[in-house]
């Protein structure tokens, strides 16, 4: 790659003020009152692309939110590789946690602060960056098509129907995407699997108003109580989930394949430390990697009733809610689960009160194989910049669009995520490292490289 590192050194303060400028939109998917913030996000990514050196650049509407849609084509002979990300981020809340606030990015430790900085606007940034390079300097060796969506945290609801609608616009030979995490700083690795989602809401409705807990008190099923014993009653003494069919059809690993994930590097203490908790947890017979990468889990996500204010109010709530969401493994059908659910959920129900349940979005697991050229060519860019050969890994977080993308678009993803666990995407204080930052503008020029080498 002529000149690369030089040209990442020279430019390393105007890739940031770029990157910064872009953070400082908050492109929030799940609020409304964020509707205009997207536009602008997207405007902006339009803008950046297009002087990148893109020869199409398009906003495409939809019924939620934009998705931008870029192309650059050297040659219909040439392999085209789609880069796909999302620039919608998750609410920042809760804000008081925040050290520097979520939309005014700031470097402290080597590290970008703000929300999107790794997730995905941070990594999605670096590949426009990259293409921007190939473009200048005259090094592009196959077409580019970039697709950025904003509602890949609230589903990718939309994107669903633009990929149906565009299946000739968006035909590619690979999808590259990075929108996911490394072992460590020094430890590059290659996602081959994504966890598929179920997502649940359920209530609990007792009385028709909140009830004085002494006048009633004892006489009255509680929705709150009631709902901790039917969640609590969910997974077993083995921390097994215990809705029937639950794991009809979940693949086991061979024993082979299980030794095969356990090598990846991983070190317990590390593990416990960086989140500060005591002990873990998780189904019995399997290790943390295992249960993360390839096991099922079924979590609240989120639980309110009655009186949460500051001191005692004596009241014995009316309803009790939970958003619970179950990640699943390739194979598992997310509908299927989400039926599997309800119905279990609603027989075991005490008639003392009204259950309702009611899904959400959900998605399907990816597993890929590592055989592949796409494969190889990552792998080759990480060495070339790493200086080690990337470690395969299955996650355990999901973007359920990857496998509507094969089932769609007919083309793989290769998952060239250059985060790491530290970056806390979703949580306060979320970060990305310059490091990593600077390392993925320098490491997707190799891929486009090795990757148009191997399919000659
Ligand atoms: N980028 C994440 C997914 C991810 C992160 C995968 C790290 C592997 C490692 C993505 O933006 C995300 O948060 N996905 C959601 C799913 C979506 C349906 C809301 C998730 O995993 O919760
Ligand atoms: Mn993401
Ligand atoms: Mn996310």
């Amino acid at each position: 790659m002529t000149d690369l590192k030089n040209y990442i050194e020279t430019h390393k303060q105007l890739f940031l003020d770029e990157l910064f400028s872009f953070l400082r939109i908050p492109s929030v998917s799940a609020k409304p009152e964020h509707k205009e913030d997207m536009t602008k996000a997207c405007l902006f990514l339009q803008e950046k692309i297009k002087k990148a050196g893109a020869d199409i650049c398009e906003i495409h509407t939809t019924k939620g939110h934009p998705i931008v849609y870029g192309e650059k084509m050297i040659d219909p002979k040439k392999p085209t590789v789609l880069v796909y990300g999302h620039y919608d981020v998750q609410p920042p809340e809760p804000l008081e946690l925040w050290k520097s606030k979520p939309f005014e990015p700031e470097i402290r430790n080597e590290r970008i602060y703000a929300r999107g900085a790794d997730d995905d606007k941070g990594q999605l940034f670096m590949h426009i960056i990259a293409f921007e390079y190939l473009n200048k300097t005259n090094q592009l060796p196959c077409n580019v098509k970039f697709m950025f969506e904003g509602e890949e945290e609230i589903g990718s609801s939309n994107l669903d129907e633009f990929c149906k609608k565009n299946k000739e616009k968006l035909k590619c030979d690979i999808i590259l995407v990075s929108d996911t995490a490394m072992l460590g700083q020094d430890i590059p690795s290659i996602t081959v699997g994504l966890r598929g989602l179920a997502y649940m809401e359920v209530e609990v409705v007792g009385p028709c108003r909140d009830l004085h807990s002494g006048h009633y008190g004892g006489a009255v099923a509680n929705p709150a109580n009631v709902l901790a014993k039917l969640i609590a009653s969910l997974t077993d003494s083995d921390n097994r989930i215990t809705i029937p069919g639950f794991y009809d059809d979940v693949l086991n690993l061979s024993e082979d394949e299980r030794v095969e994930l356990n090598k990846a590097p991983f070190d317990m203490e590390e593990f416990k430390n960086e989140i500060k908790i005591k002990e873990i947890q998780g189904e019995k017979g399997y290790t943390t990697k295992e249960r993360i990468g390839v096991r099922p889990s079924l979590d609240v996500n989120g639980m309110w009733s009655g009186y949460i204010g500051e001191g005692a109010k004596t009241v014995l709530p009316s309803k009790a809610g939970a958003k619970i969401s179950m990640r699943l493994v390739p194979n598992q059908d997310p509908e299927k689960i989400a039926k599997l659910f309800e119905k279990h959920f609603l027989s075991i129900a005490p008639n003392t009160v009204t259950v309702n349940v009611q899904p959400h979005h959900g998605g399907n697991g990816f597993v890929a194989p590592t055989d592949t050229i796409a494969y190889k060519a990552a792998s080759k860019a990480f060495e070339a910049t790493y200086g080690k050969k990337p470690i395969p890994v299955r996650g355990g977080g999901s973007i359920p669009i990857i496998s509507l993308f094969e089932k769609e678009l007919g083309a793989k993803s290769i998952l060239m995520g250059f985060g790491l666990e530290s970056d806390a995407i979703h949580s306060p204080n979320e970060s990305y490292t310059l490091y990593n930052f600077y390392k993925g503008i320098e490491t997707i020029p190799y891929f486009y490289k090795f990757y148009a080498e191997m399919m000659k």
